[in-house]
C-alpha cells in the first residue's frame, strides 16, 4: 500500500518523508488555503517546494469546473515537476477532461468520488488515481468502506489499472481496513499515520527495557 500525506504544509510533508514511507502529497484549494498560498505564482512555487522534499507523486488540483480550463490548468502544472498528477473533479467535463489527459500520459487524480458508479466512470476515463473520500461520507452515517470494497471488486472484475486512493483518511483505523481491503494508497494527515506506530504495550516495554538497562549500568 502506498502512503501519500494529505496536507500543504511543508513542515509535515517533510516529517513523514524523514521517516522514510513516504510515496507522495496530496493537496486541495482548502489544504492550500490553509497554509495561505494564493496567486498563480505563489501556488507553482508551493509545489515545486512540495516535489523537492517528497520523491513520488504530488497531487496539484484544477480550480477550473469547465473542459478547457480543467486542460488549460492541468497542462500548466504538469510542466512545474514530471511529479505532478492533475487532479480533477468527478463532474461531467472532469471526466471528459480525464479521457484528455488520459490520451495524452498526463497523469490525473480525480475527487471527490462518493459512489462506485462515479468511480466506474473515473476507471473508463482513463484516470491514473481515483479519490474515494472516507472521512465524509462516514460523517452522514455511510458506511465508507463497504464503498472501497465495491470499487475493489468492480475494478478487479474488469481489471481496470486506476488506483483506488483512499482520501479523506481521519484516523489509523480507516488505513488498517483499507489495507485489508486493498486499496492501492491511502493520503491522510500526518496525525493519522503517526498514530500508527502507536501501542501502549510498545511504549510499557521500551520504558521497561531502559529503566533494567540504567539499573545494571549505573556505576
Ligand atoms: C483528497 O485528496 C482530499 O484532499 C482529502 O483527502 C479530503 O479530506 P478531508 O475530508 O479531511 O478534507
Amino acid at each position: 500500500m502506498k502512503f501519500f500525506i494529505d496536507t500543504a504544509s511543508l513542515a509535515d510533508i517533510q516529517e513523514a518523508q524523514d521517516m522514510g514511507i513516504l510515496d507522495g502529497v496530496t493537496t486541495n484549494p482548502s489544504l492550500m488555503a490553509k497554509e495561505g498560498i494564493s496567486g498563480d505564482k505563489a501556488v507553482k512555487d508551493h509545489y515545486k517546494a512540495i516535489c523537492d522534499i517528497v520523491d513520488g507523486d504530488v497531487s496539484a488540483e484544477v480550480i477550473s469546473t469547465d473542459f478547457e480550463g480543467m486542460v488549460r490548468e492541468g497542462e500548466e502544472l504538469v510542466k512545474i515537476s514530471d511529479q505532478i498528477v492533475v487532479k480533477i473533479p468527478m463532474i461531467k467535463d472532469g471526466v471528459k477532461a480525464l479521457r484528455y489527459f488520459s490520451n495524452k500520459g498526463i497523469r490525473t487524480n480525480c475527487t471527490l468520488i462518493f459512489s462506485a458508479g462515479q468511480a466506474l466512470l473515473a476507471a473508463k476515463a482513463g484516470a491514473t488515481y481515483m479519490s474515494p473520500f472516507l472521512g465524509r461520507l462516514d460523517d452522514i452515517s455511510t458506511d465508507s468502506l463497504t464503498l472501497i470494497e465495491d470499487i475493489r471488486t468492480i475494478y478487479d472484475n474488469y481489471g481496470y489499472e486506476t488506483q483506488i486512493l483512499a482520501a479523506s483518511v481521519r484516523h489509523p483505523m480507516h488505513i488498517i481496513e483499507c489495507a485489508k481491503i486493498g486499496a492501492d494508497v491511502m493520503t491522510g494527515p500526518l496525525s493519522a499515520i503517526v498514530a500508527l506506530l502507536k501501542h501502549p504495550l510498545t511504549d510499557i516495554g521500551l520504558q521497561q527495557f531502559l529503566a533494567d538497562h540504567a539499573r545494571v549500568n549505573q556505576k
